[in-house]
């Protein structure tokens, strides 16, 4: 077992296609695999006809998800569950700021590079991520981009990146959570970095800029809080309308709107009216809809047994996507990672997490890449899109 995963691994090429048989062999060569021990006939249930880009694309859907660079060339079950199961692909953090500018003077492309011929070869659509955002700026972005300059590093870094990438991206984020009521302004647009050095006039900049560079690539809005019946989210959702609309009347290009749908297991507010009202307000703007982080937080779930853990997950996948596929124009469901092995949910800082010791199982396949329960209830839940409203 182990020399045929060694072997798989060192000939896994990102360029390389990786062909039916490699993908099985690989699904087959997982340790602890509940599948492994009934052949290639166990597999089946999760691959070809039965993989989450099948159900997706015989619904008119892309099926996604997030990836982190080091991963797709170091775990070829990475690279091969993302091949065999997903026909779009977004970069994790290789195509933000931090990672692609080391020095104000210098790009380094080296893995979102890898990121696009990886997807070119296996013939899956690429999601930019992202032009503009608050975080994982490089540390010399502070002391270096002033009032002053800051109009020419940003657009500069999109003609720079959206160019090199020109013709291949499907749909660039171009702007990510810029709407944060607790900054107190009326158009409760966030204090970042970037609004500090030129006001509210960001947004547009990079949005022009972005058609410029790239003038196939979907111009999208992304930003989280608009999945829930809540207060929060009530305003939250008001906020990031009043945005799009000032943009549209403005003819700024912008042709899309990103939830994040960083969902929770155990959350007291439903998910209903409010996400479908706002769903409904962005496709009357003209505006496609991408979900473009799904995982759900299970951290608030007060029982530890795995089985019924997921089985909680697997029915806030299904509910949120119950109510998010009856919206016809979303186009694009992407997962934020793959495995529950690497979740950014594990990542952040345990003394804000209820269960520290307990590692989440947010995604579709567990820490073996093993299909979870939230994996069926994907599939059925594309299976089941009823865009008629009855439902
Ligand atoms: C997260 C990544 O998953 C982490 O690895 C990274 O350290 C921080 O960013 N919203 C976004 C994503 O738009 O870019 C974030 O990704 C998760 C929240």
């Amino acid at each position: 077992m182990l020399a045929r995963r060694d072997s798989l691994s060192s000939g896994l090429k990102l360029g390389a296609r990786l062909t039916a048989g490699s993908v099985v062999e690989a699904l087959l060569g997982r340790e602890g695999h509940a599948l492994a021990g009934s052949s290639a006939k166990g597999a089946t249930a999760i691959l070809g006809r039965n993989s989450l880009k099948a159900h997706a694309s015989a619904q008119g859907l892309f099926v996604g998800a997030a990836v982190n660079l080091k991963l797709l060339r170091s775990e070829p079950n990475c690279a091969c569950t993302l091949a065999e199961q997903h026909n779009m692909v977004v970069a994790e953090s290789a195509m933000k700021w931090d990672h692609l500018r080391p020095a104000p003077d210098h790009f380094s492309f080296d893995e979102a590079d890898e990121l696009v011929v990886f997807a070119e070869s296996h013939k899956m659509e690429i999601r930019g991520h992202n032009f503009v955002w608050h975080e994982e700026l490089p540390a010399w972005f502070a002391n270096t981009v002033t009032k002053e300059n800051a109009r020419k590093f940003l657009t500069d870094h999109i003609m720079t990146v959206g160019r090199r990438y020109k013709g291949k991206i499907h749909s660039w984020d171009v702007v990510n959570e810029a709407i944060l009521p607790k900054d107190g302004r009326p158009d409760g647009l966030r204090k970042s970095p970037w609004f500090e050095v030129l006001g509210a006039d960001y947004i547009e900049i990079a949005f022009r800029a972005a058609r410029q560079a790239d003038p196939h690539a979907l111009l999208t809005y992304n930003d989280y809080g608009v999945e829930y019946d809540n207060e929060e989210n009530d305003q939250r959702r008001a906020l990031i309308l009043q945005l799009m609309r000032r943009l549209k009347a403005a003819n700024v290009p912008l042709d899309a709107v990103g939830i994040q749908s960083h969902s929770k297991a155990g959350s007291p507010y439903p998910i209903g009216k409010g996400l479908r009202d706002f769903m409904a307000s962005a496709r009357e703007m003209g505006l496609q809809i991408y979900l473009t982080e799904l995982d759900v937080n299970e951290d608030d779930l007060p029982f530890n047994d795995v089985a019924q853990r997921d089985r909680a997950v697997a029915d806030v996948y299904r509910d949120y996507l119950t109510t998010a596929l009856s919206e016809p124009a979303v186009k694009a469901v992407v997962t934020w990672g793959i495995s529950d092995r690497h979740t950014w949910l594990n990542n952040g800082p345990t003394h804000k997490r209820k269960q520290p010791n307990r590692p989440q199982r947010s995604l579709p396949f567990d820490d073996n890449y093993q299909p979870t329960d939230a994996f069926f209830a994907m599939g059925e839940s594309f299976d089941a899109r009823n865009t008629s409203g009855e439902g």
